[in-house]
């Protein structure tokens, strides 16, 4: 059989855990007019028996054989189209390796709705509810190594994901697709290197760019014609209320009405500026986020937190606004000032410290912090986020995770008056500390050796005072009714939050930081 060759001939192929609504994906391709194969109809011809029925009377390895017997030659064969394969497909090598050459999609479901679902259909895997819970566990690093593009499975996700499937199927190679999904909405967002330009427009409609003044300079082009550009000054002086007001008056001066968009171009400071006046524009217009700082492009274009700052504190006034769309091309980092990239590597280690495994060896693996190093990790740190986002939109429990390190880091932003440290690099004191008052003592000196070793600071200036640092501490876990506590670390991939942390401990881990050398 001839091998795929043109992106074109790449066909759609869904994977996932039992009851992630692969079928359905498969219906839906149908009705879009995709030539659609179930593997495990196929196999159920092959094996003339129902699969439970070949399970139960033959065992498991019997049926991984001839299910691979079929699933390799079809994969091989498969050109465009839809193709579902069944949950455990992918343990054979053979399979995976035929995978490579088509765009796998990834249908994430949660274990409850897995298991009420596999139970219904009586799959043999899911007779004893213990051992499902670890296949599922075990299976979904699986899965998302495998992934091009990941939507949380369920509902009818892959019919509304469709168009967006087939316009990473003509991205450059490695682009992925992440959707994001929460209780307000729903948006496609596409990371990889040259997908400005590359990629047809994902949201309809006319286009007003907010543009950072630097970003606009070096990558505007790449978004080709805009309906109007707005320049804001680079910087986090620009993401203020006075500058949302300019902003808003321009985009009404240039005509942008109510089913139009914004495309905010640039780093967080865009972002959430462009964001929020977005969502206050008409009382809300739609917003392309194109973030290309790695802050930006790992965290602050997801999961709909916009705002500015006021007098009295930094992100004070704000509103939930999902975007429309995502599109994070990795490619800008090229030209992004070194110490710009480390501080964003920090919300790397942030999120791999949060999500262990894979990312986490990934992550401490890095030799040279660079644009080449880095883009591989921004779409499996931006789905760290989304996974949790989705969970927790409005950041009233599991979003708390995010705010690993943020504790402290603010608090030593704050008693600096937002002058002395890069967002980010403030984050990294605040990781040291967590992990302090986690007493992960190895866990911490290694984090202190990444940081150290991409040039980010591990101390904290001594001039800057111990109590100015502990007043904004008390400050910010006072933002909530009942206070918030820490979120600690006992090893990466494990991470618990609202930890109430006795006083005098804090105090010792930042006088800690301030003797580090
Ligand atoms: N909304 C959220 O969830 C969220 C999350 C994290 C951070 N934030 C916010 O994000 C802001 C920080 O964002 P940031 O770190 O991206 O800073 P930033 O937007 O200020 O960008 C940093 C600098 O890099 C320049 N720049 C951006 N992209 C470039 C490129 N590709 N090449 C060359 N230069 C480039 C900018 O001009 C700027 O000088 C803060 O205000 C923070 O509060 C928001």
């Amino acid at each position: 059989l001839a091998k795929v060759t043109a992106l074109e001939d790449r066909a759609l192929v869904f994977i996932g855990f039992m009851g992630a609504g692969k079928s359905r994906a498969i219906r839906a391709a149908r009705s879009a007019g995709l030539e659609t194969i179930d593997a495990d109809e196929l196999v159920e011809r092959e094996l003339e028996m129902p699969i439970v029925e070949f399970f139960d009377r033959r065992g498991e390895a019997e049926f991984r054989a001839r299910e691979r017997a079929v699933v390799v030659p079809l994969l091989d064969g498969a050109r465009g189209g839809a193709v579902a394969l069944g949950g455990g497909a992918v343990l054979h090598e053979p399979v995976r390796e035929a995978l490579r050459g088509h765009l796998v999609v990834w249908l994430d479901v949660d274990v409850e709705t897995a298991w009420r679902r596999a139970r219904r259909r009586e799959r043999p895997l899911a007779r004893d509810r213990d051992a499902f819970v670890a296949l599922h566990a075990e299976r979904t690093p699986l899965y998302a190594s495998l992934a091009d593009a990941f939507l949380p499975g369920g509902d009818d996700v892959a019919a509304r994901a469709l168009p967006h499937l087939l316009s990473l199927r003509a991205a450059p190679a490695g682009a992925r697709l992440l959707w994001g999904a929460s209780a307000s909405g729903e948006y496609p967002g596409f990371v990889g290197a040259g997908l400005l330009g590359a990629i047809g427009w994902p949201v309809a409609g006319r286009r007003f760019c907010v543009a950072d003044a630097t970003v606009a300079r070096l990558h505007g082009r790449s978004l080709g014609a805009l309906d109007a550009t707005i320049e804001v000054a680079s910087g986090e002086r620009s993401k203020t209320l006075a500058e949302a007001e300019r902003v808003l008056g321009e985009l009404a001066g240039a005509g942008m009405r109510r089913d139009d968009h914004v495309v905010a171009l640039g780093g967080g400071v865009v972002g959430d500026l462009a964001g929020f006046c977005a969502a206050v524009y008409q009382r809300g217009v739609g917003v392309v986020q194109v973030p290309t700082t790695l802050v930006g492009q790992v965290d602050s274009a997801w999961g709909g937190k916009t705002g500015v700052d006021i007098a009295a504190a930094k992100n004070y006034v704000g509103a939930f606004h999902q975007p429309a769309a995502v599109i994070a091309d990795t490619a800008t980092l090229a030209t992004l000032p070194a110490p710009e990239l480390a501080a964003g590597f920090v919300e790397v280690v942030k999120t791999a410290l949060i999500a262990g495994g894979e990312l986490w060896d990934r992550v401490r693996a890095i030799e040279a912090l660079d644009a080449d190093s880095v883009a591989p990790l921004v779409a499996p740190c931006a789905l760290v986020k989304l996974r949790t986002v989705g969970e927790d939109e409005r950041d009233s429990g599991a979003r708390a995770v995010l705010n690993l390190g943020h504790t402290v880091g603010h608090a030593v932003e704050a008693a600096t008056a937002y002058r002395r440290y890069r967002h980010g690099e403030a984050v990294g004191l605040g990781l040291l500390a967590a992990l302090r008052l986690s007493d992960a003592d190895g866990l911490r000196e290694e984090v202190r050796a990444l940081l150290a070793r991409h040039g980010l600071p591990i101390a904290l200036d001594p001039d800057v005072a111990t109590e100015g640092v502990l007043a904004a501490v008390e400050r910010d876990k006072k933002a909530g009714a009942e206070g918030v506590g820490f979120v600690l670390v006992e090893r990466p991939g494990e991470v618990a939050t609202g930890q109430l942390v006795d006083g005098a401990r804090v105090r010792s881990a930042i006088e800690e930081l301030k003797g580090e050398r």
